[in-house]
């Protein structure tokens, strides 16, 4: 069967910067640093990213490109003991399981950005109530608006590798940048916007040790790089052989890491200046609000203070915080997907139609039971599964994974890899330091 591959090194950085910029940037990210203290949450987010998350990255990255394969079969054929194949099997279904629960919550909050998105359009038209619809919590609406964005979904990854997933990041990438900064620029010229700047940029470093701030900013570095359920290591088996994987994976980093924060500086802000238009932003406990509602509050109220121009402001905004949520929702499906395509024999057009019909069966389960299931579904894959199956990954690179190989993996597209600093430190910090610092953030999350 005829695998697919990203055309260039250029369109492969973009899509799986497009898989890692998404919800998580733009709604988790801010929200998350609301909640815990800000400038402190920001802190241990970019260690725990650079530190942590670009090695677990470079693991996946590589086992795919020199495996060829997903995730499941990949673990399986880096090992040669029948325990250790079996085990790389169970850490392959485990991240499959994660990724498809991962996107019926991710389908739920992308919807209310194409909620978001339509209702300046409905009310433009004098159609108020459906606009008030829209935007209103409901199980109905839910329902519906997921139901719309896992057919945007399933309708890219039907489309493939190169006319699917690449063309769309290619194309939408750029501009939600350009947004973004146009954004901020404007945030910050408005009253209140200091106040906003100096609470996520002046840490609090007492609460820095707090174990719940660790496993949160734990749970949002792995979460918005996309680690530990495959989807990196299956868009690493349709890099090219010539690419350099560490240059390549430290630009996805970066740009990941460059987009989170640029969205604090957005939201954080912005919150400070709905306060002065009016808005609540301290719950009753006296801590900033945070919660999935966050930035439906907050952002609304800034782009309806520009006056008419808020009206077109806030159509491009969420129009493309829906797009950032298409490349990485499509990344998610590809992991299911493609293990149906090459362990079944499935087409691709079945293995996306039936696939994506479950995990949208899942989302309505969530819909159903909001209360009970949105929040826990969020905390067992970010904070828990996505950090667990990386540490395995890690550890299979790091003790499965010969050498050798790992060398002759990295030496195409970079023949003097092993002089570099890179090739020094990684095969020894991936083999210890990561499984253990990620293991002891687990630990001390689940005693305290
Ligand atoms: N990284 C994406 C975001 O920040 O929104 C979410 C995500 C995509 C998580 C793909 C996991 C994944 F496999």
């Amino acid at each position: 069967m005829q695998r697919g591959q990203f055309s260039s090194t250029f369109t492969f950085v973009l899509a799986a910067a497009g898989s890692a910029v998404g919800l998580g940037n733009i709604w988790g990210f801010p929200t998350n640093a609301a909640e815990n203290g800000g400038a402190g949450f920001l802190l241990m987010y970019l260690i725990l990213a650079f530190l942590l998350a670009y090695p677990a990255l470079m693991a996946e990255l590589i086992i795919g490109r020199h495996t060829r394969a997903n995730m499941v079969m990949a673990l399986d054929s880096i090992a040669t003991r029948q325990s250790a194949k079996k085990l790389g099997r169970l850490t392959g279904y485990a991240g499959m399981v994660t990724a498809s629960l991962i996107l019926s919550f991710y389908a739920i909050v992308a919807g209310w950005m194409l909620g978001s998105m339509a209702e300046p359009v409905a009310s433009f038209f004098g159609f108020e109530a459906l606009g008030a619809w829209l935007t209103a919590f409901g199980t109905a609406r839910n329902i519906i608006l997921t139901s719309l964005f896992m057919l945007l979904t399933g309708l890219i990854i039907n489309a493939g590798v190169e006319q699917g997933i690449e063309k769309w990041s290619r194309r939408l990438m750029p501009s939600l940048l350009i947004l973004l900064i146009a954004l901020i620029a404007y945030v910050l010229t408005r009253e209140g916007a200091t106040d906003g700047l100096r609470h996520y940029l002046v840490p609090d470093f007492s609460q820095m040790t707090n174990p719940d701030l660790i496993v949160s900013a734990l749970g949002q570095a792995f979460f918005s790089m996309s680690l530990g359920v495959g989807t990196m290591l299956i868009y690493g088996s349709y890099i090219r052989s010539d690419a350099n994987l560490p240059m390549v994976g430290s630009l996805v980093t970066l740009a990941d890491t460059g987009i989170a924060f640029l969205a604090g500086l957005l939201v954080l802000p912005a919150m400070f200046v709905a306060q002065n238009l009016g808005v609540a932003i301290y719950g009753d406990d006296g801590s900033l609000i945070g919660g999935p509602n966050l930035i439906f509050q907050v952002l609304p109220t800034l782009f309806e203070s520009m006056g008419g121009v808020g009206f077109l402001v806030g159509f491009a905004f969420f129009v493309l915080m829906s797009i950032a949520a298409v490349t990485s929702s499509i990344s998610l499906l590809e992991v299911p997907v493609s293990y149906a395509v090459e362990n079944h024999n499935m087409s691709r057009k079945r293995a996306t139609l039936w696939l994506s019909s479950a995990i949208f069966a899942l989302s309505v389960a969530i819909c159903l039971n909001f209360d009970a299931l949105f929040d826990a579904v969020i905390s067992l894959t970010t904070e828990w599964a996505q950090p667990l199956i990386s540490m395995l990954i890690c550890l299979f690179a790091g003790w499965v994974f010969y050498r050798n190989s790992i060398l002759n993996e990295l030496k195409q597209g970079n023949p003097d890899i092993e002089h570099s600093l890179f090739w020094k430190l990684w095969p020894v910090y991936v083999k210890f330091v990561c499984p253990a610092l990620i293991g002891v953030i687990i630990f001390q999350g689940l005693l305290f």
